[in-house]
């Protein structure tokens, strides 16, 4: 914390080696370290900043998923950081607690360079998130879970430039950049915060012999917590459950076959994999657990009081029929007005969308209320084919019209050949 109070991290996006199989290393890019980054935390209220270098062979950028903020500190293709410099990005964190993350936003390359190793999250607290009851020993019970999917060739980590319709789909799952990962939990009640790190795989996360609970999804804490058996996370979207353990047994993190909806050719894009992910290994005795709080927090955003509704159609590589172009701005919106924006998946194969600086809230799909656990606050959604989401949104605060902030598929491949748009808020 500097002497005006900003807390102040530093972030060096590095080449690195990381060891993941016996008797092999393979070349890894990491934040101030070999792969993946070290994971920030701020409070509510706190002015932040983060000093970003780049140490890579290659200019790259550093976005805040999920964070919102002014357009110039966003850190997507327009904030590119050449090799060799440092880009201070700074603001006032002012939005619920929630599990967010940070990712570089290369034009084009963002596949690449998550892929390799960077990525880490970055949480933050606020007073709701203290009152919810939840596990908050951080590593003890609380507990960071980034699911990436990998492709191994004699140890060497491969990406695979050919792939499929979403991607890279690798066969080797690793949690927190370890493989086999096993948890060993001292509590009655652990929270898992999962984030779908992958560049395109989506998975359908649960366990066979017990449900879990639900208590937080992208934009913080549910309206209460929700029982499931089962939940799809597609790239970049966060979930936070809560595992009751009884002493002395073990119980596997999975991903059953993903419900993909109405694609083509569900075994090319993922459709029939399952894979264990996270072994959890109860210790003999465990601390007991306090239950979480019936209720958590009030939200809603007014669908009634939209002022404009948009509408985007995503098909192939495109947005309403345009690749991405970082020199056109496809929308301009107005700062203190609520938007619905429409949200078609054209094809038969899988896309998701994700709208930086704000939080959103599903309306309907195809006009149907959302199921619990795609009824908060979200700012990344997997969008099956042939399906129209509606969501509602509110532009706060930021203004800018010369820097826009992005809209896009989070599968990478995807958002990296042009299923991409750009927003300024006037
Ligand atoms: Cu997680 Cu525009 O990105
Ligand atoms: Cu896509």
């Amino acid at each position: 914390v500097a002497a005006d109070g900003t807390r102040v991290f530093t972030l060096d996006a590095r080449e690195g080696s990381s060891q993941f199989l016996d008797d092999a290393t393979t070349a890894t890019w990491g934040f101030n370290g070999d792969f993946l980054g070290p994971t920030l935390r701020a409070e509510r209220g706190e002015q932040v900043a983060v000093e970003v270098t780049n140490s890579l062979p290659e200019a790259t950028s550093v976005h805040w998923h999920g964070m919102h903020l002014p357009a110039t500190m966003d850190g997507g293709p327009h904030q590119s950081v050449e090799p060799g410099q440092t880009w201070r990005a700074e603001w006032t964190i002012n939005q619920p607690g929630a599990t967010l993350w940070y990712h570089p936003h290369p034009h084009g390359r963002t596949e690449q360079h998550v892929y390799k190793g960077l990525a880490g999250l970055f949480l933050l607290d606020d007073g709701e998130t203290e009152a919810a009851g939840l596990p908050s020993a951080y590593g003890v019970d609380d507990i960071p879970v980034i699911v990436q999917d990998k492709s191994f060739d004699d140890g060497e980590l491969t990406i695979d430039d050919g792939g499929n319709e979403v991607g890279l789909l690798g066969s080797t799952i690793m949690v927190n950049g370890t493989i086999g990962a096993v948890l060993d939990v001292t509590t009655e009640i652990v929270r898992l915060r999962i984030l779908n790190g992958s560049t395109a795989r989506t998975y359908s996360f649960g366990f066979d012999d017990r449900s879990f609970t639900l208590v937080a999804t992208d934009g913080g804490l549910l309206r209460a917590p929700v029982e499931l058996d089962r939940i799809r996370l597609s790239p970049a979207e966060r979930a936070e459950i809560l595992v009751r353990m009884e002493p002395g047994t073990e119980t596997m993190l999975h991903s059953f076959k993903p419900e993909l909806g109405r694609v083509v050719v569900p075994f090319a894009v993922g459709g029939n994999d399952e894979f264990d992910v996270l072994r959890l290994r109860a210790a003999d005795s465990l601390t007991p657990s306090a239950e979480p709080a019936a209720a958590f927090t009030e939200f809603g955003l007014d669908a009634e009081t939209a002022t404009t509704t948009r509408t985007f159609q995503l098909q192939d590589r495109e947005i309403n029929g345009q690749r991405m172009d970082l020199g056109r701005i496809d929308e301009s919106v107005y700062v203190d007005t609520t938007e619905i924006w429409e949200v078609r998946n054209q094809d038969l194969s899988p896309h998701n969308f994700h709208v930086h600086d704000v939080q959103f809230e599903i309306v309907d799909i195809d006009g149907d209320a959302p199921p619990p656990e795609l009824a908060g606050r979200k700012d990344t959604i997997y969008t099956e084919p042939q399906r129209t989401y509606r969501l509602v949104m509110r532009f706060e605060e930021y203004t800018d019209p010369a820097m826009p902030y992005m809209f896009h598929c989070h599968l990478l491949r995807h958002e990296d050949e042009g299923l991409m748009g750009q927003f300024v808020v006037l």
